[in-house]
């Protein structure tokens, strides 16, 4: 019979590098040319970054927020372990990855054979040879596929890779709930989310270039809206439940980035739109969810935000509010962090 754990943990990139380069996307923002002279040292930024920061330039603020997300990491994997999934399916965000200018989707379910992926150079684990190689779950995937199409989400799906075996927003999301290294090997659906919109081509999914005015950038079309994640994620929650799996469902992304979030001049994310949000969701408003304008996602620098819409449609098709929610504040790593654990009933 079919059950469904909900669960959403983040891809923080330097969280498999050491701590010394955890506040590296911090680095590379203070390298922008127009960056508020004011802004340029910690002496003009806001209170709470600058404690952050401290006298150790984020190091020992990093120590403290890897323990929180492999705290909760370990959680997770805590709880999918206790539900032994017949698979995972997760939703991430494809940065200028798999999908480039020939294609790029508005979602993309994998319905690949096998995943072969491994970890970055110079990592946390001190591998060097580490190769993961994850089964997939075609017949499911195809199945998924089969039930959104036949309810109007004209979902795409792959049987191989197109230009990079694995994004990292799905590798880390392996990387981290292993990271005590005890081995993962439940067999994985990666559901692709175009939630970079915009800035997916333009800006490759990642940091701006600095190389030209935010003006002069020639921006793509916009993202799928957050209405119809989060009824894309209902529509599969509800197929799933109808199936003979055990499914776990996983959102995997930090929310707003500071490298998105112009407003505050890429430096530091969007964090009290975060606390909004992750509050509507500790408490099960999920329609604040549906309704959240695409406006202010990309105002707040909140594109990963998307994967996580997917996830709140399916609690709210599965009538469903959450067991756990984590959420890991921070000025100077970013993104913040959020973490939820929804087991059935
Ligand atoms: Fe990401």
């Amino acid at each position: 019979m079919a059950e469904i754990l909900a669960l959403g943990i983040s891809h923080y990139p330097p969280l498999s590098g050491h701590d010394d380069r955890m506040a590296t996307i911090l680095r590379r923002m203070l390298q922008n040319p127009d960056l508020p002279a004011h802004l340029r040292t910690p002496e003009g930024w806001p209170e709470g970054m600058r404690a952050e920061w401290g006298e150790d330039e984020g190091l020992s603020a990093a120590a403290k927020h890897r323990a929180a997300l492999v705290g909760w990491m370990e959680r997770t994997r805590a709880a999918l372990d206790a539900f032994r999934p017949d698979f995972v399916l997760l939703w991430g965000d494809d940065q200028y990855e798999n999908f480039r200018e020939d294609i790029i989707p508005p979602y993309c379910i994998a319905a690949h054979e096998k995943f072969t992926f491994s970890p970055r150079a110079d990592n946390v684990w001190g591998e060097t040879d580490r190769v993961y190689e994850l089964p997939g779950n075609r017949t499911a995937a195809k199945m998924l596929a089969t039930g959104l199409i036949e309810q109007g989400f004209d979902a795409a799906y792959a049987y191989k890779p197109l230009h990079h075996p694995l994004g990292h927003a799905f590798t880390n999301a392996i990387f981290y709930l292993d990271y005590q290294r005890k081995g993962f090997d439940y067999p994985i659906v990666p559901f692709a989310v175009n939630c970079y919109g915009r800035k997916v081509v333009s800006q490759r999914g990642g940091v701006p270039a600095f190389d030209k005015a935010e003006s002069d950038v020639e921006f793509d079309p916009p993202a799928p809206a957050p209405w119809r994640l989060f009824d894309l994620g209902a529509a599969t929650a509800r197929i799933l439940a109808e199936s003979p799996y055990r499914v776990a469902l996983l959102a995997s992304s930090g929310w707003s980035h500071a490298f998105l979030t112009a407003k505050h001049h890429y430096l530091y994310p969007d964090r009290t739109a975060d606390r909004r949000m992750y509050e509507h969701l500790r408490d099960g408003d999920y329609d604040v969810w549906r309704q959240y304008p695409a406006q202010a996602v990309e105002d707040s620098g909140q594109q990963e935000i998307l994967n996580w819409l997917c996830l709140v449609g399916a609690l709210s098709a599965l009538e469903r509010k959450p067991q756990e929610t984590g959420f890991v504040d921070t000025w100077i790593f970013n993104s913040s962090k959020a973490f939820l654990i929804a087991p059935p009933g």
